[in-house]
């Protein structure tokens, strides 16, 4: 038995150091390279931040067009990963099928197996790119609709909205999900990032990297909590049945999805940006439904269990007057943490140590062999 005390989920363990973003639990502030979240989110566009992420500060105006100009030309699929995505089983999770997807388009890339920090990163765009157009290309394949080729002239959050639902966004739309882009771009250390970090720290290529960090978001304790707080708020329906929902979760020891924090103290720094933008696309679509359930839900779960909204809570409603199907919910959360993954990988690349932490072995010791027929049966 080890003498190392464990930390169970590594609970308060530093595992490293980055300058990509600080996460501070206690003062309930996100920070990318230096930067508070609240002086980017509404003033910076997804394509800066992503620059910001990946080269360590903000872009000058003919480093964005370079930027911008780059994943623009990236945007297209190959034929190949586009027949692919045909032949794929569309009743999957649409994370499942991301995953495969990404998979695949490394198996194209020409760079693959190059695991320089300058083709990490010329992969990274390429990569950044693409994810969003077969996210919109799973929601229309789900649909039987034909798939839309990305259009040039328009910013990725725009372009993906039109790729999504084959007509141009209004402004404010397209606006509320760059902004949603750029607050979920980074987060520290979290279970999906830190993947990234431990595939990359074995040498292994970008593209594994990635697909492994999509495996992890998957999971409803991190990036499929969006589509559950959906869930959850299409279950309660009305402001008013908010109590009953609450007080039977409540008695049948359930969580309410977008709630708690393994590392903020208090609220989490980005909720009250995305509350803020679902409200207004709620108010411009003239139904405040789903807002007025979460707002009450909000104070509901709070004055029952003292416990603070999360990201995911307000994403879930954001999303929903975007007209995104809440099956997609998690592959948009993908979509957003591309940039972050893909600055993490370049990090770890760029001052690598194996990620390798001991277990504390607790099972038998000093067995003896017995051969199977003298085993008992
Ligand atoms: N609903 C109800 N109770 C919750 C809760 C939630 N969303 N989040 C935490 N709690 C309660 C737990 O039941 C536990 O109470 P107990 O000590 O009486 O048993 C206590 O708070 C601590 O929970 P724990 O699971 O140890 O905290 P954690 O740090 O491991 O969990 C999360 C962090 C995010 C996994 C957790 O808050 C959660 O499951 N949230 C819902 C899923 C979600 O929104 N995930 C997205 C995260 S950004």
């Amino acid at each position: 038995m080890s003498v190392e005390p464990v930390r169970k989920g590594l609970e308060g363990v530093v595992a490293g150091e980055t300058s990509i973003s600080d996460v501070d639990g206690q003062r309930c502030q996100l920070i990318y390279q230096g930067y508070p979240i609240g002086e980017l989110a509404g003033k910076a566009t997804y394509e800066e931040v992503s620059y910001l992420l990946l080269y360590g500060a903000l872009p000058s105006r003919s480093q964005l067009t370079e930027w911008t100009k780059q994943l623009e030309a990236s945007r297209a699929l190959e034929p190949q990963v586009a027949s692919l995505l045909k032949t794929l089983p569309f009743g999957a999770d649409p994370m499942a099928l991301l995953r495969t997807a990404i998979s695949a388009v490394g198996l194209y890339d020409p760079e693959a197996d190059q695991e320089t920090i300058e083709a990490i990163r010329r992969k990274a765009v390429r990569a950044i790119a693409k994810t969003s157009t077969i996210v919109a290309a799973i929601g229309r394949l789900r649909t039987g609709a034909a798939l839309i080729a990305p259009q040039m002239g328009l910013s990725h959050a725009a372009n993906f909205l039109s790729m999504l639902h084959g007509r141009e966004p209004t402004a404010q739309q397209a606006q509320a999900l760059d902004a949603y882009f750029v607050l979920l771009a980074d987060h520290g250390f979290n279970a999906s990032t830190f993947t990234a970090r431990t595939v990359t720290g074995t040498q292994s290529d970008y593209y594994s990297a990635i697909t492994a960090a999509i495996g992890s978001l998957k999971g409803s304790l991190h990036g499929a909590a969006n589509r559950k707080a959906m869930e959850m708020l299409t279950e309660i329906g009305s402001a008013e049945q908010v109590e009953p929902y609450v007080q039977k979760t409540l008695a049948d020891h359930k969580r309410f999805m977008g709630f708690g924090h393994r590392v903020y103290k208090g609220e989490d720094p980005r909720a009250k940006h995305l509350k803020l933008i679902a409200r207004g696309l709620g108010e411009s679509a003239h139904e405040l439904t789903w807002f007025a359930i979460s707002e009450r839900l909000q104070e509901a779960v709070w004055n029952a269990k003292g416990l603070y909204i999360n990201v995911d809570f307000y994403s879930a409603s954001l999303l929903h007057y975007l007209g995104i199907p809440t099956e997609l919910f998690t592959t948009m959360f993908a979509c957003a943490r591309m940039a972050g993954w893909s600055a993490h990988v370049i990090e770890q690349a760029s001052d690598n140590r194996l990620i390798r932490p001991l277990a504390a072995y607790v099972g038998p010791r000093d067995l003896r062999f017995v051969p199977i027929d003298q085993r008992p049966t």
